[in-house]
């Protein structure tokens, strides 16, 4: 059992990492393994609509992670992905990259548990929590719940580590994330299957 796990924050070893190593320590208790692309340190290009994805099942441009990451996920159990805070949202780099990961793929990804985690000094931490997780909740895949909405406070990783609360947050989220992954194999294995879900009903607004 593994999961994928994406780094927005161009720090590598910042305070996103800090939340998603975190996170990742507490699945490994439970015999999960967790691998992170580092996606905050790349170039990523923004959507440009082209749809040659809904072809090809593959991004058109290779100059970084985005077709790597479809991969690693079609295979994971589970996606946790990690922002920081920039002017109360999701950084831009993180939000490109999902934008390709997501658009006219993400059938795949279907009933995988996923759930975003986001670093900030001080404010606008819920609202970037809450334009995350829009992804998972467009593509059928169950958001993993924490004891708070997931969000760590700090500038520096070391300011992080004092954030108890918000380290507790990442530990039940791993704990929660592991438990879910583990009912989804059991019922599998009993013979329950995901939904087949129906022909979409596609409208723009009314018709
Ligand atoms: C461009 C930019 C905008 C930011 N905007 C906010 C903000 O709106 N609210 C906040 O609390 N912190 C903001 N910050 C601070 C970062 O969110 C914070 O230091 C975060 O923990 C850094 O995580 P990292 O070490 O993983 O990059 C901003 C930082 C940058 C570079």
């Amino acid at each position: 059992m593994n999961v994928l796990m994406l780094n927005g924050s161009p720090h590598t070893k910042g305070c996103t990492y800090t939340a998603l190593s975190t996170v990742a320590a507490q699945l490994e208790k439970h015999g999960i393994t967790s691998r992170i692309i580092q996606v905050g340190s790349q170039a990523v290009r923004g959507c440009i609509a082209c749809c040659k994805c809904a072809d090809t099942g593959r991004c058109v441009f290779e100059d970084d992670s985005v077709n790597e990451a479809i991969d690693l996920l079609r295979q994971a159990d589970g996606l946790v992905i990690g922002s920081p805070v920039y002017y109360a949202g999701p950084n831009a780099t993180l939000c490109a990259f999902m934008d390709r990961l997501f658009f006219m793929k993400a059938a795949p990804y279907a009933f995988k548990p996923a759930a975003a985690v986001v670093s900030c000094r001080r404010g606008g931490a819920s609202a970037s929590f809450d334009r995350l997780n829009k992804y998972f909740t467009i593509a059928r895949m169950p958001v993993v719940a924490s004891q708070y909405w997931n969000s760590v406070h700090g500038n520096t990783p070391e300011e992080v580590m004092q954030d108890k609360e918000g380290l507790q947050t990442m530990r039940t989220l791993g704990d929660n994330m592991a438990w879910l992954i583990k009912c989804i194999q059991a019922g599998k294995a009993a013979g329950i299957e995901p939904p087949t879900p129906e022909a979409w009903e596609k409208t723009n607004f009314i018709r």
